[in-house]
């Protein structure tokens, strides 16, 4: 299937690591011009070097701005107006919140994880959609978690702010559908990257190690293991291509089989 994504310029989030490079990956393999993004130049050059090896160096630019703060945001607006001209896929991602409960968080970490996790997605959006409503085309996917479905214990920051992002781009997937603008989240459930690995570092057992958890991490999702970032990043692309020119406003598992829920 020719998803037809050659030439287009699309922004992929915090993307040095984990999902969102899994995504620039994908991207990049389908012929798409890609900006990569992260708070640090080290992984972004580590990360480039990977990319080399699937696309041209001409087609991978390297942003590095912390998009936790707006400063970061009106750095990437600077880019894509000077170098670019247009977007044309806009991937939001970021960092993990906080794990932790109403009885070890502070309301800082609320504050936190809502700039983190929420604002900058809204932020971004609400900048890049008047350039693709522009073009009459534009696809916006969210990297979100399996906790906008089903709430994670020991992880309420990731529950709330989730939770919120829904009800944005239910909102705004309605009101820009007529622009050819979609807007999806991708929920994952439980992929190997390094905030897999934090999370599963946390309170061991005596004598458990950090693999002893990763695998037991595995034994209640039907599919009886972890998921690969190779398992996620070609569902972003597809749904940020012109095949997927009827889906918006949804919320997409890709998790194995981990949410219990029919919805
Ligand atoms: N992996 C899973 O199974 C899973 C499940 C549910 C939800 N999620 C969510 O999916 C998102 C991505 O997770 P992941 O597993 O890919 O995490 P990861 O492996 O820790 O990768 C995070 C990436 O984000 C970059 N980053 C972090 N904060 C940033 C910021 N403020 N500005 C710009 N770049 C930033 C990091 O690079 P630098 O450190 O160089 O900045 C890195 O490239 C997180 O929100 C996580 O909670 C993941």
């Amino acid at each position: 299937m020719d998803l037809n994504l050659k030439n287009k310029n699309a922004l992929i989030c915090a993307s040095s690591k984990g999902l969102g490079f899994s995504v620039a990956e994908a991207l990049a393999a389908e012929g798409a011009n890609i900006i990569i993004n992260s708070r640090s130049d080290e992984n972004l050059d580590i990360a480039k070097k990977k990319l080399m090896k699937i696309t041209n160096e001409n087609k991978i630019t390297c942003l590095c701005a912390d998009l936790s703060k707006l400063d970061g945001v009106k750095i990437v607006l600077e880019l894509i107006n000077t170098k670019f001209q247009k977007l044309d896929i806009l991937v939001n991602n970021s960092g993990g919140p906080k794990t932790g409960n109403f009885d070890n968080l502070d309301l800082i970490d609320f504050d936190e994880a809502i700039e983190n996790n929420l604002k900058n997605f809204i932020y971004l959006t609400n900048e890049i959609i008047p350039m693709m409503k522009k073009n009459n085309w534009g696809r916006i996917v969210n990297i979100c978690s399996s906790s906008l479905k089903q709430p994670i214990d020991n992880l309420m920051l990731s529950n709330i702010t989730r939770a919120g992002l829904a009800g944005y781009v239910k909102t705004i997937s309605n009101q820009y559908a007529v622009n050819n603008i979609m807007v999806n989240n991708v929920l994952p459930g439980r992929i190997i990257t390094d905030r897999i690995k934090e999370i599963a570092s946390k309170n061991l057992k005596d004598g458990e190690s950090i693999q002893d958890r990763i695998d037991s991490m595995g034994k209640d999702i039907p599919i009886k293991r972890l998921g690969s970032p190779s398992e996620f990043g070609p569902m972003v692309a597809f749904l940020c291509s012109d095949k997927a020119s009827y889906i918006t406003g949804n919320s997409i598992q890709i998790d194995g089989g981990l949410i219990k829920g029919l919805f």
